[in-house]
């Protein structure tokens, strides 16, 4: 950034500003991109700049060097007391390019606090809808959640726009920050050999997994008002899936994205109640094997109905999409971290190979219609996100020898292998994307609506009885029902690189 920009961070003592954020600073400073921009925490507790300055250079740890030469303040307000944010106001006109630079507003804040936040930015002038051409930009970055169900997410976005243009918001997906997510794109759009495949005419069944070996971690108070399909689902994996299943765009302009990315959303197929129960499962952990259970973690009540395990048979009713499932998994205390996608491909027109010996190739496909054999799907795309991050693609090889045996082997890309283990943490990539105005990585008001509205048809339809709790050890892969999402194709649910 060749221009002067003032980062403000609300919350700026609090836990994700100093585990995500600061760091974040810290490497883009290494990258050269904040040599004209200045830093100002604000939050409520009195504290000096120096003392602030502190915990930004601790939290960014070995990085801290590269934030010398960064002018670091701090301000104590309260966004809902006006003399306190004019306070603000005086402070960062005093600031490196005062009213004159650039500001971006981080709100990691409460999620109840952001419309207060930016109602008190708008009482002493700090955003307005009305950016003049002589006047700098002003944008406010919220974290999530946004919002907790769709008429709460459109009461939000009502209020923000009330001070806010839409180009001025950028809502944070932090998994859109992710290298890999981003390659999901340029994997499919650049690369004319497969896009022609991502269809019902080829893909049987697509699976989207993200898996925690952890429990609460002293997030139990927060987890109990959340759960595992508003924590993950609802936002990482529905962003994931939209970038799998979206058309596409004509260009990479922001808006060309976003758009597509909206159709998906709006197509997927909003539950009923006896949807829910056959194409839903949900969890809860308890002991085992020396692990505390959901129910006797800190802050979780001892008959709570909150779910820490979700599996989903989701359906996209478009013209692509129609019939293939999508199948979503995510829970806490499984066995590994992973986070992946797998598209299984659909079996060959016919079976030639690996026969059970003597059946005809007649007999064999009335069994298999029948659902009396399954047939092994050899083509399975593998898209790991994390912790490996790389991608597979499996086939089947002929077995040397006298026989027409063939057997799965492998392609395999290693990104670590090809390029290395520097990857940009994700919030370094959003930060810089919300500085330079680039919004392509944020959700916009719709996006965030249509995602709602799906998750909050399978909450009505647990909220109504449909598809019961059920428990799993802590650190096993989840309830055995979520096998049953298979129904009808072959394989099951992956448990990653490592079998
Ligand atoms: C956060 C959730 O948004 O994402 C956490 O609140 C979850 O519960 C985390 O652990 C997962 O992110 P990542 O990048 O570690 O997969």
């Amino acid at each position: 950034m060749n221009e002067p920009a003032q980062i403000i961070v609300f919350g700026a003592t609090g836990d994700l500003a100093r585990r995500k954020l600061y760091p974040a600073l810290a490497h883009l400073a290494e990258d050269g991109h904040l040599k004209h921009a200045s830093l100002i925490g604000v939050s409520r507790r009195p504290r000096t700049d120096d003392e602030f300055a502190s915990t930004v250079r601790e939290s960014a740890g070995d990085l801290a060097h590269h934030l010398e030469g960064l002018p670091i303040a701090y301000v104590s307000a309260d966004v809902t007391d006006e003399a306190s944010m004019k306070a603000l106001c005086d402070r960062l006109d005093a600031m490196p390019g005062g009213a004159k630079a650039g500001r971006l507003f981080y709100l990691s804040l409460a999620p109840s606090l952001f419309a207060s936040a930016v109602e008190g930015l708008a009482a002493v002038g700090l955003i307005h809808q009305h950016e003049e051409e002589k006047e700098a930009w002003r944008r406010v970055v919220v974290e999530k959640p946004f919002g907790h169900d769709l008429p709460s997410a459109r009461a939000l976005n009502a209020e923000l726009h009330e001070h806010l243009r839409e180009e001025q918001l950028y809502r944070i997906d932090h998994y859109l920050g992710k290298e890999t997510v981003q390659n999901l794109l340029g994997f499919r759009f650049h690369n004319a050999i497969f896009e022609p495949l991502f269809n019902r005419h080829h893909v049987e069944l697509v699976q989207i997994t993200q898996s925690e070996p952890l429990g609460m971690e002293g997030r139990g108070a927060f987890y109990e008002e959340v759960g595992a399909l508003r924590d993950v689902v609802q936002n990482h994996l529905l962003q994931v899936l939209t970038l799998v299943a979206m058309e596409p765009p004509v260009s990479l302009e922001p808006e060309a994205i976003r758009g597509h990315k909206v159709d998906v959303l709006r197509a997927l197929r909003v539950m009923s109640p006896e949807d829910v129960e056959r194409d839903t499962v949900r969890g809860q952990y308890v002991a085992s094997e020396g692990k505390a259970g959901y129910l006797e973690e800190e802050g979780v009540s001892a008959d709570s109905s909150t779910e820490t395990f979700v599996a989903v048979r989701a359906q996209i009713d478009s013209w692509r999409w129609a019939g293939v499932p999508f199948l979503l998994r995510h829970g806490k205390q499984l066995p590994r971290k992973l986070t992946e996608v797998q598209i299984q491909f659909r079996t060959p027109a016919l079976q030639l190979f690996n026969r059970p010996e003597g059946m005809s190739q007649s007999e064999l496909r009335r069994k298999l219609e029948a659902g009396e054999l399954c047939a092994r799907r050899p083509n399975v795309l593998t898209l790991g996100i994390q912790p490996r991050e790389g991608i597979q693609l499996s086939f089947g090889m002929k077995r040397p020898g006298p026989a027409m045996i063939m057997q799965p082997a492998e392609l395999d890309f290693d990104y670590e292998e090809t390029f290395g283990s520097q990857f940009a943490p994700a919030y370094e990539r959003l930060i810089l994307d919300a500085m330079r105005g680039d919004p392509t990585l944020f959700l916009r008001a719709d996006e965030a609506e249509a995602a709602w509205e799906w998750t909050d048809a399978i909450r009505d339809g647990w909220a109504g009885g449909a598809s019961p709790m059920r428990t799993y050890p802590a650190g096993s892969w989840g309830p055995e029902e979520c096998h049953e999402l298979f129904r009808g194709c072959e394989g099951g649910w992956t448990r990653g690189p490592r079998g």
